[in-house]
């Protein structure tokens, strides 16, 4: 069948890999790719926002199957308009993809259904945003409740870091996602990823993993988009994942069938393992980005099988089968990311990593002219690789890195460190 992916980072390099290996594709477009997509795929300029001229293209190219990878075209209603228009598509309805574009949402969700989840306010103004802070003290969890990039989250160890936090999203730095706040407790743990796909009915556990969001070594500096991951997550183990899926994702894809708001497509878990188990941090509507690169290396099972089950409502009839090993990989990213940094400086020495089976560098903001590779973002290259442990994975990721010739490129040094301190 023709499939048409969208979207333009690591995570999507990660999917059409995955996709194109599948004997069930015969044409895979990439709206609109990278470099490093251009080598598995057809890129094409698409401007997403425009639904009906993503219409147009499935019907002239006969798209069977539309993945859709990030989570703003979602939470847009890509995927309401594409099933209205009779194509199938991977990626939830926006009535579903709240779940990410609306953290209020979310935990009301949550409170309704009865899932663990820190204890929270919702807040339209600053004055009672404040108060709860007054009455329930730091350290204590301030968000801005829509689409922020990532960036909408201070974990504040004082009030006053509380209180400037909500300020700042009151004073419009945020934009209209900052209009309403969730303020939460603070919960003490360690962090997981829990990757499930939905049919609407049935949840299909995908793997574990764990990244690493901080831009320095030690998880120390300013949060970034992730610097590098790995899967399986040691401290998920399977009573944990079972417990997470009975307490956790049943609830939730439960609820929103029962509100006629059913669930089709990846819900991406956030976890804190705490002292009282798995409770959720928030869900994203999609794979996550370094997550995903990670699962596809180790996913045998077809994805377009996958996929499609979930899309068919067929969940309950498949199986995901995963190679034993453990995949790591490092971001690297363009100096001064997650901050201003530079495009259009040329990546050599990508070609001499392409023959081991064990190696796979996705990229991510790249783009090519003529024959050189450009940076062309601030999460450039994904160097993924698989091991028998996670030392294995670390060293054969990181001996590639080195023989990769960027200067303007950095990494971060321990990706890994927590799995390998256990
Ligand atoms: P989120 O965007 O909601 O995943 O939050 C970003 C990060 O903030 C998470 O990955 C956690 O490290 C941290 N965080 C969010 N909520 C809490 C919470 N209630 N307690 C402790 N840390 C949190
Ligand atoms: N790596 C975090 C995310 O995809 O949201």
């Amino acid at each position: 069948m023709n499939i048409l992916l969208i979207g333009s980072g690591g995570r999507e390099h990660a999917l059409a890999w995955a996709l194109a290996r599948s004997p069930r594709t015969e044409t895979l477009y990439v709206a609109p790719g990278n470099a490093g997509i251009a080598a598995e795929a057809t890129c094409i300029a698409l401007d997403v926002s425009d639904h009906s001229a993503v219409i147009t293209f499935c019907r002239d190219h006969d798209i069977e199957l539309v993945v859709v990878g990030p989570e703003a075209p979602l939470v847009d209603g890509l995927a309401d308009s594409l099933k209205t228009a009779g194509i199938k598509v991977f990626g939830p309805s926006a009535a579903a993809a709240r779940l990410e574009g609306s953290k209020g949402f979310t935990k009301d969700l949550c409170a309704r259904a009865g899932i663990p989840t820190a204890a929270y306010g919702r807040f339209a103004d600053a004055a009672s945003a404040r108060a709860h802070v007054e009455a329930n003290g730091a350290p204590i969890v301030v968000k801005a409740d829509g689409l922020a990039a990532g960036k909408g989250v201070v974990v504040a160890m004082t009030r006053d870091e509380a209180f400037e936090a909500i300020d700042a999203c009151f004073e419009g730095e945020f934009g209209a996602a900052g209009a309403e706040v969730v303020v939460e407790a603070f919960l003490q743990g360690e962090e997981a990823s829990l990757f499930v796909i939905c049919d609407g009915r049935t949840g299909l556990a995908l793997a574990t993993a764990q990244d690493h969001k901080r831009v320095g070594d030690g998880d120390t500096g300013p949060n970034t988009g992730g610097m590098g991951a790995y899967s399986p997550a040691p401290v998920m183990t399977d009573e944990l994942t079972r417990q997470a899926m009975d307490e956790i994702i049943r609830p939730t894809i439960d609820t929103l069938a029962a509100d006629g708001t059913p669930f089709v497509g990846v819900l991406y878990a956030g976890l804190m393992i705490t002292d009282k188990g798995p409770e959720l941090i928030e869900y994203n509507v999609r794979f996550g980005d370094p997550e995903c690169q990670v699962l596809m290396m180790r996913l045998e099972s077809d994805l377009v099988d996958l996929l499609e089950a979930a899309c068919d409502g067929h969940l309950d009839e498949a199986k995901a089968v995963w190679r034993d090993e453990v995949a790591l990989t490092v971001v690297l990213a363009a100096r001064g990311y997650p901050g201003t940094y530079e495009k259009g400086t040329e990546i050599r020495g990508l070609a001499d990593l392409e023959d081991d089976p064990l190696l796979k560098v996705f990229h991510a903001g790249t783009r090519s002219q003529e024959d050189r590779i450009l940076a062309n973002g601030g999460r450039v290259l994904n160097v993924t690789a698989l091991g028998s442990s996670v030392a294995e994975a670390q060293a054969r990721a990181y001996a590639a890195v080195g023989r990769i010739d960027w200067p303007e490129g950095f990494c971060r040094t321990d990706i890994g460190w927590r799995a390998l301190k256990r």
